[in-house]
């Protein structure tokens, strides 16, 4: 083991730096061109970067070209580390001993600002929760765009809804609430969170208050609606102080908070969204299956992460969802507007996270040019919207600020085509910098009267195949081949000697070359240090880029939804407060876009608070009751989110909540059995649904027994419709036919199956939901189709006649176990239900 006193200068800094980092943090330490990783890190990070472990003098170390540097972070995070980068603070040339250094910024997976490291389309949350008595604050910050919001939940079910739709990547939380959960048990969240624990003091009021507020420059921060918000203030303030001061990192680019109302929009829980595949698939291959996937039109990577948002979360304000809906109906009716709008905006970058990097000290010479382009294009965004009527076309409109100073300023000093690198020179425009002009004209000069010194010594000497050349160790040379030496005049001082020739230099040379290198050397520091200038004069502006490009996302969504209305002939909803729910011709927006060789089978709806509170639907397996109640969900979401739907007309009540059960999704992982996931579902709806939700529900009861099952289903649809907190607008397909002598006795409920047509021992199924209910199940038939031995579909058939004649034996016990066939091989005593 090295002793402290036996380490060098430059490892006794690495500890220094190495010694104030948070836990589970490998520090990244520039030295000249390669960032080191010494001790224990370098042994946990060059397995996970995939890099050579090295020691020297006994200290294990590993090491990184500095321009790869940013490929490694993302294999470091993913290996559930955080990465501190020290970097050289003086230029090593200039510098007096040794080079100072200081860790610069820390990077976790929820503050990733690297392009290579985000997805375009998804934004990357930090989020912080404060537990406290019984209320929750929730802080969510986008460090990529600057997005900062702040809520207060009530239960933790609120808390679980908000953190699925966020999907941060990291959660910030006092150390004593996380060892309370390891205790007694994590509330649902989505796996892959990172929790990163912060000592209490953290999440003090007072002093979160303070830190916002010094931050944003406000006396108080009523302004941004935060009155009130305690908790959620004292998450907000501990996340903004972790960043700044735990990171490092400055957050100029953070320059508001919102508030918002977890109950302002459609609550959408994990179950759900994950049900109806509103962005991820339920299978992983199945990409196509999500209904982002048939809404996404967006051409600006800010509108895909807003068009997420609002599939997420649907509206819940009638005017709100009207004020879209006029939008869309605005920009279907004037196609050239739209065209036209998407067009330009598809020359829009990423302006939101371009001016996080601009704020961050980040951004390259590219991304100012993503900034100009994007500024440039809003003068044709504002004509094209200047005849828009529909209000919110006209108010986004009216955000969009053209800054012609900033756009023309980066058109005046950026090279069209320049490098990623920003201290190599090549970015600044001929005629922005006069310095910089004599700077770089003094080095091509110089080239010049290189060039031009050749042919003259060429001619002084007689040596026709003298040449001038540079390299690195000498610099400008004068290179004579052997054959030639006896004509090298006095005046030329030998360097070096070659097989073939040697190498001279002149002092009048090294004059000149003095020149060249230091115009350049100077050239290039000259034009970093504009670079920077005109980063610091463009941030002046970062409210106003922010602001475009929201109003940018919002254009790009609403012209999303206007395209995929027209595309795939959607229609304008009625939408109104009454808990009811009327289409007409209604089809499943991902299937009928899906279906290849079949058309979609359009088909009704109907439900309301009283005679069809209800609806029973049975029908043959694969006759297509999952996918009637999941299209009936999905146009309700789509419409609450503004969006045209797949109907001929439809009048849509405005739903406070979509609750779904679905299928059997089994959650080993989460040490639940299929039932008990069935169960607890169940539960969570019949505890929290109202009078204003809409519950679909498919195959409640299938994970146990048939008696247990259908006892189950059949109370959990009398308490939704008798109970008179719940009455919600319901869907409940079933196989159990039992259920629907419900419709006997319940006012509320009504019988729904899908139709098949039996022609002889065929089915064809006909999609179509019509009232009354199904006799037959139809299940040893799809079985059939679905291809099971042949022996095993006869033996069913059998069995299934034994139980449906209800034949017992003598003592009483059925007669399942028997078979009739033994008697007759050939022939069957009987025709079986269907003739195989
Ligand atoms: N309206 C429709 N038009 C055309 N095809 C449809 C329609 N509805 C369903 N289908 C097709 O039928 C298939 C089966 O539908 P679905 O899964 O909804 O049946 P199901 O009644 O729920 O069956 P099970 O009882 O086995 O769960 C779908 O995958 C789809 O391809
Ligand atoms: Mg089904």
């Amino acid at each position: 083991m090295t002793t402290a006193s036996e380490l060098t200068p430059a490892m006794r800094q690495y500890l220094r730096a190495k010694k104030d980092l948070p836990d589970k943090t490998i520090l990244l330490f520039r030295m000249g061109d390669f960032y080191e990783l010494f001790f224990e890190d370098a042994k946990t990070a060059a397995p996970l970067m995939d890099i050579v472990l090295t020691a020297r003098a006994g200290v294990p170390m590993c090491g990184v070209p500095y321009h790869s540097m940013r490929g490694y972070i993302g294999k470091i995070l993913d290996g559930g580390y955080n990465v501190a980068i020290a970097e050289q603070m003086e230029d090593p040339k200039l510098a007096k001993g040794l080079v100072k250094r200081d860790v610069t910024q820390i990077i976790t997976p929820g503050t990733v600002l690297d392009d290579n490291l985000l997805d375009a389309a998804q934004s990357l949350f930090l989020a912080a929760i404060l537990p406290s008595r019984n209320i929750c604050g929730l802080a969510l910050l986008d460090f990529s765009t600057g997005d900062f919001r702040l809520t207060e939940l009530r239960t933790v079910a609120a808390l679980e809804t908000e953190i699925n739709r966020h999907r941060p990547a990291e959660c910030l939380l006092p150390i004593s609430c996380l060892e309370r959960w390891r205790r007694d048990g994590f509330p649902d969240f989505p796996p892959h969170l990172t929790w990163t624990p912060l000592e209490d003091w953290n999440f003090d009021f007072e002093m979160a208050q303070d830190t916002l507020c010094r931050h944003f420059g406000v006396a108080s921060l009523d302004g941004f609606g935060c009155r009130g918000l305690t908790a959620a203030v004292a998450a907000a303030g501990a996340m903004l102080g972790h960043v700044k001061n735990n990171l490092r990192r400055d957050g100029a680019h953070v320059t508001s908070l919102r508030t918002y109302q977890a109950e302002d929009g459609m609550i959408l829980d994990r179950i759900s969204q994950r049900n109806l595949e509103l962005v991820e698939p339920i299978f992983a291959d199945s990409k196509d299956n999500t209904l982002m996937s048939i809404l996404d039109h967006t051409v600006t990577p800010m509108g895909a992460r807003m068009l997420r948002e609002w599939i997420l979360r649907p509206l819940r304000d009638q005017a709100a969802i009207e004020e879209r809906l006029d939008a869309v109906g605005d920009l279907l009716a004037t196609p050239t507007m739209l065209a036209e709008l998407r067009e330009l905006l598809a020359a829009v970058r990423d302006l939101e996270r371009v001016v996080a990097r601009l704020n961050f000290g980040g951004a390259n010479a590219r991304d100012l040019l993503v900034l100009q382009h994007g500024l440039d294009g809003i003068p044709g965004l504002r004509a094209v919207l200047a005849d828009a009527a529909a209000p919110l076309l006209a108010s986004q409109r009216a955000e969009l600020t053209e800054l012609p100073e900033a756009s023309g300023l980066i058109a005046r000093a950026i090279v069209d085509e320049p490098p990623l690198a920003i201290k190599e020179g090549g970015i600044i425009r001929t005629g922005y910098h006069e310095e910089l002009d004599m700077l770089r004209r003094a080095s091509t000069e110089g080239k010049d009267w290189i060039a031009g010194y050749q042919v003259k010594e060429q001619e002084r000497t007689g040596i026709k195949s003298l040449k001038v050349r540079f390299n690195k160790v000498f610099g400008y040379y004068v290179e004579v081949t052997k054959t030639n030496l006896e004509m090298v005049p006095a005046d030329y001082m030998r360097k070096q000697t070659l097989v073939n020739a040697e190498r001279f230099i002149t002092p009048e040379l090294k004059e000149i070359e003095d020149k060249v290198l230091g115009a350049e050397e100077k050239s290039k520091a000259l034009e970093y240090e504009l670079f920077q200038d005109l980063r610091e004069k463009l941030c002046v502006h970062t409210v106003a880029i922010q602001r475009n490009a929201q109003a940018i996302a919002r254009l790009d969504c609403l012209a999303s939804l206007a395209e995929a209305a027209s595309r795939y002939h959607y229609v304008r909803p009625r939408i109104t407060t009454e808990p009811v729910l009327d289409i007409r011709g209604g089809r499943h927006p991902v299937l009928e876009a899906r279906l290849k060789d079949e058309t979609f089978v359009p088909n009704d709806v109907h439900l309301d608070a009283r005679a069809d509170q209800l609806a029973i639907i049975t029908g043959p397996n694969m006759a297509g009751k999952s996918t009637y109640i999941r299209q009936v969900a999905l146009l309700t979401l789509m419409a609450q989110m503004g969006s045209f739907i797949p109907a001929d007309e439809a009048t849509i009540g405005i739903t406070d909540r979509i609750f779904t059960r679905v299928g059997a999704a089994d959650d080993i992982s989460r040490g639940q059995s299929t039932f008990m996931v069935e169960m607890v579902e169940t539960a969570n709806i019949l505890n929290n649904a109202t009078p204003s939700s809409l519950i679909i529900l498919d195959e409640i009861g299938r994970g146990t027994s048939t008696f247990d099952g259908l006892s189950l289903a059949w109370a959990v649809a009398e308490y939704l419709h008798d109970h008179p907190e719940v009455k919600a607008r319901t869907l409940f397909a079933t196989h159990y036919h039992e259920l629907t002598d419900l419709a006997l006795t319940k006012p509320g409920v009504r019988n729904y199956n899908v139709l098949v047509k039996e022609v002889g021992d065929q089915i064809s199924f006909m999609r179509k939901i019509v009232p009354g209910c199904a006799d037959k199940s139809y299940g040893i038939h799809v079985a059939r189709l679905a291809g099971l031995p042949r022996e095993v579909i006869l033996r069913a058939a059998e069995v299934l006649k034994n139980l449906e004649s209800n034949e017992l034996e003598e003592e009483g016990k059925p007669k399942i176990a028997q078979t009739r066939r033994k008697k007759s091989k050939d022939t069957p005593e009987q025709p079986l239900l269907f003739d195989f």
